[in-house]
């Protein structure tokens, strides 16, 4: 019997044979989208980063981790899944002071930390990848008072797609590096079904922006969604 390969473990180790991980520079702006420079950029998660502790879900190789380690002076920790996208993130950015990465499933890290954060965010991550309801709890948990959750999710009506219906999970793709698509559960909300169930939590929902490139999309492709504990 062949053994199943996570998409997101085939997805780091076909990134790591293309491109080896090697020490970066932080990146000079947080990217929420595929498209640098397209939409907001740090200020989305508070004015004033110096010292606020923050958390990635689902950091990849953790440009964005690094970023704002980097140059907000925010200690921010990334969490992957992946082990080896964990190592490939260490090895980009393991030199840079105010960085940690961790291996493991978004809902276990938090299940398993009794630390509580400034600002939690996920970039393509593992936000829309695991159940909102048991994975918004948590967050909702470990966030302070007046903290902010922000996440950026592929839009569901790109290439002109509809959201959800209802609550459950649908099939979606991992575009690998080599252009062959592995098959994953996506949960795919609008921002009305993204903010009942924030609000189910005690987060309220405080924008939710819907950004494509203006001259190589015709769909948004992007939803950014930020929420505010209460
Ligand atoms: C599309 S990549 C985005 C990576 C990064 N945020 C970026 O913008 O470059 C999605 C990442 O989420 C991670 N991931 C998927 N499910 C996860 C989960 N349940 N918990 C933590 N990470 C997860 C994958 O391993 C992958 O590295």
């Amino acid at each position: 019997m062949l053994a199943q390969v996570s998409p997101w473990y085939a997805h780091a180790a076909q990134r790591l044979t293309t491109a080896p991980a090697h020490a970066l520079t932080p990146p000079a702006r947080m990217e929420w989208t595929t498209h640098p420079g397209l939409g907001p950029g740090a200020e989305l998660l508070g004015r004033d980063l110096r010292g606020k502790r923050l958390l990635e879900l689902g950091c990849g190789p953790g440009h964005n981790v690094a970023h704002l380690a980097h140059h907000h002076k925010a200690p921010t920790t990334g969490v992957d899944l992946i082990g080896l996208q964990v190592r490939r993130a260490r090895s980009h950015y393991g030199h840079i002071t105010g960085t940690t990465f961790s291996a493991g499933h978004a809902l276990h890290h938090l299940q398993a930390t009794t630390q509580t954060f400034d600002a939690i965010y996920s970039v393509f991550g593992a936000i829309g990848l695991v159940p909102p309801a048991l994975l918004l709890a948590e967050i909702s948990r470990h966030l302070a008072p007046g903290g902010v959750l922000a996440f950026s999710l592929p839009h569901p009506a790109r290439a002109g797609r509809h959201p959800s219906p209802d609550d459950h999970p649908r099939e979606d793709y991992v575009t690998m590096p080599d252009r062959t698509r592995h098959p994953i559960a996506r949960w795919e909300y609008d921002a009305h079904r993204w903010a009942a169930h924030l609000s189910r939590t005690g987060l309220r929902i405080t924008s939710a922006l819907d950004l494509r490139h203006p001259r190589l999309d015709p769909w948004p492709t992007t939803l950014l969604i930020t929420a505010r504990k209460r």
